[in-house]
């Protein structure tokens, strides 16, 4: 994804914030003196809203974008809330204070932009107190319209000659790792998670306007700075046309598809 534009993310993410507050109000009660991580902030709006849920203390949001923690350091922020740049799947850049610190941790929409999923849990797991919970949604390999477009985009005939250099950095979970008919998963015990649910989430989400699906879609797509700008429009009509191929996006600009959704407890 871009993330050298924070204004352009918190502007036109409507359906990354309207999904994780659907899921935190499906899986999450907040309790009295509730301390929450959010691994992989983005522009904080999600660290905003938790922080104004009754009986949370304090919320620390990390990026490992320092242009998207600048902005939520500006533009939401508040006493109870703090900011850093760290790598969720780099231990190294995790403040040793935040061991076993939090009574919750989220990462919305992160999991499947890193590598090493093992890694990063590990990291996850460390910072909670023990029994403390964890809500993750991401992107997996076996139905995520979205990964689809974005790797195909990335080796499309047409625009190979702007992107030869171009890395995605887009790793879908790899859905071997869903057992007990996609209701657990291997990464999560092995790393010291009891999964409280574990299942795959329909979504429809309506954008409004061609307008609105296009700059929703450009904030995920680092093509793009690979491409001439007067060429822009030309690229997204492409990402248009293999969209409405596969189903990802209707007439009437909704999002179509599904992703993954992971509620644990720290054993
Ligand atoms: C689609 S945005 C989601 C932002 C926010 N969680 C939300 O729901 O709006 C993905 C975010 O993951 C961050 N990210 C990607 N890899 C990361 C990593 N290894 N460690 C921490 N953050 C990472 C990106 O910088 C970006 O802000």
């Amino acid at each position: 994804m871009d993330t050298t534009k924070p204004e352009n993310y918190s502007t036109n993410h409507s359906f990354q914030h309207n999904l994780g507050i659907e899921l935190q109000q499906k899986h999450m009660r907040w309790e009295e003196g509730d301390t929450v991580l959010d691994a992989g902030c983005g522009t904080g709006e999600i660290c905003k809203y938790i922080s104004q849920q009754p009986g949370v203390a304090s919320v620390v949001g990390f990026d490992v974008s320092p242009d998207f923690i600048s902005f939520a350091s500006q533009h939401n922020s508040s006493a109870n809330m703090r900011y850093h740049v760290s790598d969720v799947s780099d231990a190294s850049t995790i403040k040793p204070e935040w061991q076993a610190a939090f009574s919750k941790v989220v990462s919305h929409a992160v999991l499947h932009w890193v590598q090493d999923k093992v890694a990063a849990l590990k990291v996850l797991h460390s910072c909670l107190k023990p029994g403390g919970e964890m809500l993750l949604w991401f992107c997996a390999s076996n139905e995520s319209k979205f990964c689809q477009i974005v790797l195909d985009m990335a080796t499309h005939h047409k625009w190979k000659t702007y992107l030869n250099d171009f890395e995605p950095n887009l790793f879908p979970w790899p859905s071997s790792d869903f057992v007990n008919g996609g209701h657990s998963s291997y990464f999560l015990e092995e790393c010291g998670f009891e999964v409280l649910s574990c299942y795959s989430k329909s979504y429809q989400q309506p954008f409004g306007s061609k307008e609105k699906w296009r700059k929703a879609i450009s904030t995920l797509l680092r093509h793009l700075s690979y491409i001439p700008q007067d060429r822009h429009e030309e690229f997204l009509d492409d990402v248009e046309k293999m969209s409405r191929d596969i189903n990802f996006v209707s007439d009437d600009y909704k999002a179509i598809g599904k992703c993954q959704v992971v509620h644990a407890r720290k054993l």
